[in-house]
Order: C-alpha cells, then sequence, then structure tokens
C-alpha cells in the first residue's frame, strides 16, 4: 500500500477567496495546497474590469502568511457591457487571465451576469484572438428547466454553439457535474476543457437530503444522481488533459448557510488535496493524480508547471465540525469525517 506520495506542487483552477474578512479567514487555507489559483471575481461588487481586479489581488497578496509562496490569477466578471478593449488591455497587461461567464442570476453574485452570451460576441473574438480563456458556469437559468437538467441543457443550447462559432476559444466548462457534460468534453475539440471539485466526485444528491435537509451539501451546479457521479469520477481519474482540479471552495457563513434560503457554495478548500487523492486512490488511480492535481490545468492555460512538491502522508486526519472562528467559521466540506491522507510538506 502506497503510504507517502509526492507530485508537483497543484494549482487550484476555481476558487471563491472571497474579500473582507472572510478573505482574511480563508485565504491561507488555499495557499497552503497550491501554487497559484484561478479567483472567481463574483465579490459586490463583482470584479469587472482591472483596476479593481488589480486591488483585489493586492487585497490577496495582503491576506497570506508572510513568505508565501502564491500566484493569485485574476479573472474579468463578465456582463452585458463588457468590452472587448478593456479586457484585452487587462490581459496584456497581466492583470486578466481569463474571463468568468455566469449567466445572469445562475448562482451567487450573478446578478451582473451576461443575459445573452452571443451578444458578447466582439468580446468573445477578441479573448479568441489574444488567446485568453473564457470560464463558463454552465447552467440554464430558465426557471422552467428543472434544476438538475440545467447543466444538460446549457451544452445543448449554449455551449455547442459557442464552441462553433468560436473554434478557436479557449473554454473552461467549470465544476461539471453531470455524465452529459463529462461526455461532452472528451468528445469535444481540444479547445475544451473542465474543472471538477471533489464535492462532485464524492457526493450525489442524496447527500443533501440525507436524514433532513444538509445545506452544508448545497452548491451550484447542484450535486446529481450518482450515475453522474460516477461519470464525472471516470472522467476525472482518465488521465485525459481535459480534466483538472478547480476546488469551487465557496465559503458561506454558517448563518447563511443554516438559513430559509441558506446559499449555494461548499468550503472545502483546507483539505481540498486529501478528499481529492482520497477519490483517485479508491479508483485505483493514483498514478494520475498528478496530472490532474498539477499538470492538465498549466497546459491548458499555456502557463508554466510549478517548481517544487507537495507530500501527502497516510494519516488519519480528523476534520473539524467548523473552520475559523466567530464571524467567519465556516463548515468545512467532510465536517465531522476522518480523511486517510494528510498534506504533511
Ligand atoms: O455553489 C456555488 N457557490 N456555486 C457557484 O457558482 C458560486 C459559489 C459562490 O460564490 O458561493
Ligand atoms: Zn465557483
Amino acid at each position: 500500500m502506497t503510504e507517502r506520495l509526492t507530485i508537483r506542487r497543484p494549482d487550484d483552477w476555481h476558487v471563491h477567496l472571497r474579500d473582507g474578512a472572510m478573505l482574511q479567514a480563508v485565504a491561507a487555507h488555499t495557499a497552503r495546497q497550491f501554487a497559484r489559483a484561478i479567483i472567481m471575481p463574483n465579490l459586490t461588487p463583482p470584479v469587472t474590469d482591472a483596476a479593481a481586479a488589480r486591488a483585489y489581488r493586492d487585497r490577496i497578496v495582503a491576506a497570506l502568511p508572510a513568505g508565501c509562496d502564491f500566484t493569485p490569477l485574476m479573472t474579468c466578471y463578465l456582463t452585458d457591457g463588457a468590452d472587448a478593449d478593456a479586457i484585452a488591455v487587462g490581459h496584456a497587461e497581466g492583470v486578466f487571465t481569463a474571463c468568468k461567464l455566469y449567466p445572469a442570476h445562475a448562482t451567487t453574485n450573478s446578478a451582473h451576469g451576461v443575459t445573452g452570451i452571443f451578444a458578447l460576441a466582439p468580446v468573445l473574438e477578441r479573448m479568441q484572438a489574444i488567446g485568453m480563456p473564457l470560464l463558463i458556469h454552465g447552467e440554464v437559468t430558465d426557471r422552467d428547466v428543472d434544476i438538475f437538467d440545467r447543466e444538460a441543457v446549457f451544452i445543448d443550447r449554449t455551449l455547442q454553439r459557442l464552441v462553433r462559432d468560436f473554434p478557436a476559444l479557449r473554454i473552461v466548462l467549470e465544476h461539471i457535474t453531470t455524465a452529459d457534460a463529462a461526455d461532452y468534453v472528451t468528445a469535444a475539440p481540444d479547445t475544451v476543457a473542465a474543472t471538477i471539485t471533489p464535492q462532485h466526485l464524492i457526493i450525489n444528491r442524496n447527500a443533501i437530503f440525507d436524514g433532513g435537509l444538509r445545506p452544508h451539501a448545497y452548491c451550484l451546479p447542484v450535486a446529481k444522481r450518482e450515475r453522474h457521479r460516477l461519470a464525472v469520477r471516470a472522467a476525472a481519474v482518465s488521465g485525459s488533459p481535459k480534466f483538472f482540479l478547480g476546488t469551487d471552495s465557496a465559503p458561506h457563513v454558517v448563518g447563511a448557510k443554516e438559513s430559509g434560503c441558506g446559499c449555494a457554495g461548499i468550503f472545502n478548500a483546507p483539505f481540498a488535496l486529501e478528499s481529492y487523492l482520497s477519490v483517485f486512490e479508491a479508483e485505483g488511480a493514483l498514478d494520475r493524480f498528478e496530472g490532474f492535481a498539477s499538470e492538465h490545468g498549466a497546459r491548458f492555460y499555456g502557463l508554466p508547471l510549478n517548481t517544487g512538491t507537495v507530500t501527502l502522508e497516510r494519516v488519519a486526519t480528523p476534520v473539524p465540525a467548523l473552520v475559523g472562528e466567530g464571524d467567519t467559521a465556516v463548515v468545512p466540506f467532510h465536517a465531522g469525517e476522518t480523511l486517510e491522507w494528510q498534506l504533511v510538506a
């Protein structure tokens, strides 16, 4: 049995670090595990221009423990008013790594999102020309579409056309949850990739209703039925360079989750690598973990691989009921469980 695993330092290609006191509370968890992370821009107000992204990047760096070697990669939140020139300048200046498409009202802080992506053709054409990736929250927002079908319907109605109309645009379908998405991405051109969260590898929709309503298992896209979880797991461990690590760690204070209208989001940053590794081990795919965690994403983004390594050991690791204290206490993914691995260096 493998007792110790050393891999190239990994990256998180999708994370919510928030702002203010919550940023102070959570940033170190991500920075301890990952060398770089793609930072989601859904703040209030959203990060829609380079000046805001620069200022947010500075706040992230200031929130890190001293001596920490972590690079936040910033994203631009697309709105109906997005301007191709401004985005291209932000990209050229090294502020924006990618743009994020939230369909308006799809999820947390997406009210300023895009109401019709094809109206942004000039922006997409420019991104395609300069090699700037488009990161997509892939769900339709139509209330008539069943919430468990919204990802599959988005692929049919929107993603296929985007890929056809912008054949050189690099697209990441974020946090995939369905067999439909895994199959679509696998068959799509090499310009299309996907991130996968730990929760969508580990829980299915039963977890949200397990003996009662479980707000800490609720995120968007919502977990689907078991056959979808198995398809997403198969994609993650397949070794395909189209699938890579993106935690979608999304902290909300306990009161915002345990509420009459609880927020979507699972806070998985403190034990993300341990969580993913348990999946790769169970699937007999330890040899494919490094590709998923540390190589496929960087290659897709055209960024250098990290130098240095991290090591995980087989050590029983209890996950606390709460991480952080006071106003920023958050219930982590796996709260109260014991994980089998521990990040040691
Ligand atoms: O569950 C989610 N939480 N999904 C998202 O798309 C957004 C995120 C958040 O910001 O809380
Ligand atoms: Zn997210």
